[in-house]
């Protein structure tokens, strides 16, 4: 880790994360630095971890051999298109967090070799409880993967995909699946209201319940259908309810929400390419 110099473009959510990761698994702050016009921000993350600041991309990539693109996909284009010079004169990975922007959009901004890992990260990454999956361009070295890797753990679980279009898989589950769940929840909360529990009792026991059920399933190597299986007693309460989803066919809404959630993400790559 000690050997990762680490250049943040844009200084907002996701790179806040990500130092604070960093910073937890023992990098030290001298290896890494952020850059982002607007002076509040970097003030923010010097204050907080202690990292170098500059309000200039091209200063900031200089000595890195990583560089980290956190900005919004909207002016991908017009930040890549600037630090291409600075990235050419010396070749670091370049690893882009943002949503829809492709790797060869990403290589003709940057140069067709250009060493370029595409990631799709989640909100928890916030938490440093989130979910990535990568995919890097054959200009990545091994030794580039290990840092993305390493990386993008530092957030939460990283996994790499083979096939970049399978990123819009993953957009449509990991990506927007935390909104799924939060919905869920909100349904839950508002129902169990309407049975008569106070909305703050309701939305605790929601939480918690969806916290305790996802550490089951996170912590054990039961499958999810055994863990399921074990909650419900033939002719119970569980059954009861689960028999009311399966006629609602809970299992085809979800698989309708996540194809439409794919659709957009493939539309979208479109227009952002
Ligand atoms: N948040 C998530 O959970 C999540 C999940 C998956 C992917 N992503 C991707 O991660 C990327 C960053 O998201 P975020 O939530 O961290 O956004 P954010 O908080 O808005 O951070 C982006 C930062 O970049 C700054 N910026 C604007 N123009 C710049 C420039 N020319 N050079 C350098 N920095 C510039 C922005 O300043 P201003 O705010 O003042 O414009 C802002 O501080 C996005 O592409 C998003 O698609 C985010």
């Amino acid at each position: 880790m000690n050997d990762l110099k680490i250049a943040f473009i844009g200084a907002g959510n996701m790179a806040s994360s990500i130092i604070g990761g960093l910073l937890n698994q023992g990098m030290p702050a001298g290896n890494l630095c952020a850059s982002d016009p607007y002076p509040e921000a970097l003030q923010r993350l010097s204050e907080t971890y202690g990292v170098s600041t500059s309000a200039d991309n091209a200063t900031a990539v200089a000595d890195a051999n990583v560089v980290i693109l956190a900005v919004k996909p909207q002016i991908m284009p017009a930040v890549t298109r600037a630090l291409a010079p600075s990235l050419q004169q010396h070749n670091p990975v370049v690893i882009s967090i943002a949503a829809g922007i492709t790797v060869s959009a990403l290589q003709q901004q940057l140069g067709m070799t250009a060493a370029i890992v595409r990631c799709m990260p989640n909100t928890p990454a916030l938490l440093q409880c989130g979910a990535t999956a990568m995919f890097a361009n054959e200009h990545t070295s091994q030794p580039q993967r290990n840092h993305a890797e390493t990386i993008l753990s530092a957030v939460g679980d990283a996994h790499w995909v083979r096939d970049e279009n399978l990123l819009d898989a993953v957009t449509a589950l990991s990506g927007s699946g935390p909104a799924y769940f939060f919905l869920f929840m909100e349904a839950m909360t508002a129902a169990g209201t309407s049975m008569g529990l106070k909305p703050e009792l309701s939305r605790a026991l929601t939480v918690q319940t969806a916290l305790g059920a996802a550490r089951m399933a996170a912590e054990g190597d039961v499958e999810l259908d055994e863990l399921r299986r074990r909650v419900t007693s033939p002719g119970g309460t569980t059954a009861a309810a689960l028999d009311s989803f399966a006629e609602s066919d809970l299992r085809g809404v979800v698989a309708s929400a996540m194809q439409a959630a794919l659709n957009r993400s493939i539309e979208m790559g479109r227009e952002e390419s």
